[in-house]
């Protein structure tokens, strides 16, 4: 690891050029449309990781065998760094993806990147695109660690060879809706994102293909994302890129309970931690289908959302059903709660908010 270190700075130090100003606060930069100047790489062989480096964004030579290409074994995270008022960049909770990195690469059969150089790489990647960072209200820059094999062979098993690679985003908000507006999701019967004994709890990119085909049915019936079930329609599972909440009439928050077929969010996990620390009643329970509709239908349930990096905290204003029905959550709106959880969060990351439970680090 202090190889890594010092080879990481080595390239730092030979980096070509630095962008100032490369875009205005007016600009409208999206969420993961822009990239910064460069990219960092490291390679696995022989069962070591070798050749970390720093070097400018541009594509990957790679050889059209690669084992990612042809069976997926491929993950990915998601991070944010944020700009606080003394001008320094902090990450967010970075510790808790570097290990979700390497328990998604335990379920994918790849070699764990050990967490210290995940973390040295990234902040070594911040640290040479500091004057990338967004100055939008809300923004961040979204850090996207993944890893993918690179063996040119086409037996179905592990790879022996992969590639670690960091690239980064300045982003906005998720939606397009933005956190202040509430988003539909579509309640599909029909498509399922994952199940039990299979690949859900992983960051892995097929998973993400797999859920482009409901993706497509969502978008058609005029909801952001699809809520899924579990395989046999009983249970809420999670969203397409968050998990899932609600808020009961006597302000407790409730997330299902993590299963393998869930993505054990980081959002969830500190959303929890909050509120252990305030006092608040968030628990995770196994939520059915039927009693959850029941219950927006009779007022029970007030508020619904997801949580996750990109998402932060986005409210639910309506569920929409695979016959076009549509079921109206409180009044379809950002309810009290939600838009506290998202501000409180919110201010947590961005410095506006002590951070207690020492979340922040900075770069
Ligand atoms: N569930 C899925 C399927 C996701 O892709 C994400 C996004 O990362 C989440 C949940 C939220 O997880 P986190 O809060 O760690 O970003
Ligand atoms: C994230 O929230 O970081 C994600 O990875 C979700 C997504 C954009 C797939």
């Amino acid at each position: 690891i202090g190889q890594v270190a010092v080879e990481i700075k080595y390239q730092l130090k030979s980096l070509s050029q630095r962008r100032s100003e490369p875009f205005t606060p007016e600009d409208n930069i999206g969420f993961g449309r822009i990239r910064t100047d460069h990219m960092f790489l490291m390679d696995y062989d022989n069962g070591q990781w070798l050749n970390p480096r720093i070097i400018p964004y541009g594509p990957l030579p790679i050889s059209p065998g690669a084992m990612a290409l042809h069976y997926g074994q491929a993950i990915f995270e998601g991070a944010k760094a944020f700009l606080h008022s003394d001008e320094e960049i902090y990450t967010f909770r970075l510790d808790k993806n570097t290990e979700r990195l390497n328990e998604s690469a335990k379920i994918m059969c790849m070699p764990e990147v050990p967490k210290e150089m995940q973390m040295q790489a990234i902040e070594a990647l911040i640290d040479v695109e500091r004057l990338w960072f967004p100055r939008q209200t809300g923004a961040c820059l979204y850090i996207r660690p993944f890893l993918f094999a690179t063996e040119d062979n086409i037996s179905v098993r592990s790879s022996q060879n992969y590639t670690f690679c960091v690239m980064l985003s300045p982003s906005g908000a998720y939606y397009p809706e933005g956190n202040n507006n509430a988003i539909s999701l579509l309640i599909s019967k029909t498509y399922h994102r994952a199940v039990s004994g299979g690949t859900g709890s992983a960051k892995a990119a097929g998973n993400y293909a797999a859920s482009l085909r409901a993706g497509i049915a969502a978008k058609e019936k005029g909801a952001a994302q699809v809520l899924y079930l579990d395989s046999t329609n009983q249970r809420i599972e999670e969203a397409g890129a968050m998990n899932h909440f609600h808020v009961l009439k006597d302000g407790s928050i409730i997330i299902p309970e993590f299963t393998d077929t869930i993505l054990k969010s980081i959002t969830s996990q500190s959303v929890l931690a909050l509120g252990e620390l305030l006092g608040c009643n968030i628990r995770q329970e196994t939520v059915y289908l039927d009693k959850f509709i029941a219950d927006i239908e009779s007022g029970d349930i007030v508020e619904a959302g997801g949580f996750g990096t990109a998402a932060v905290v986005s409210a639910v204003g309506h569920y929409i059903f695979e016959d076009g029905t549509k079921l109206k959550v409180g009044n379809g709106e950002v309810g009290p709660t939600t838009h506290k959880l998202y501000a409180l969060y919110s201010a947590i990351q961005t410095g506006q908010h002590p951070d207690e439970l020492a979340w922040l680090k900075q770069v």
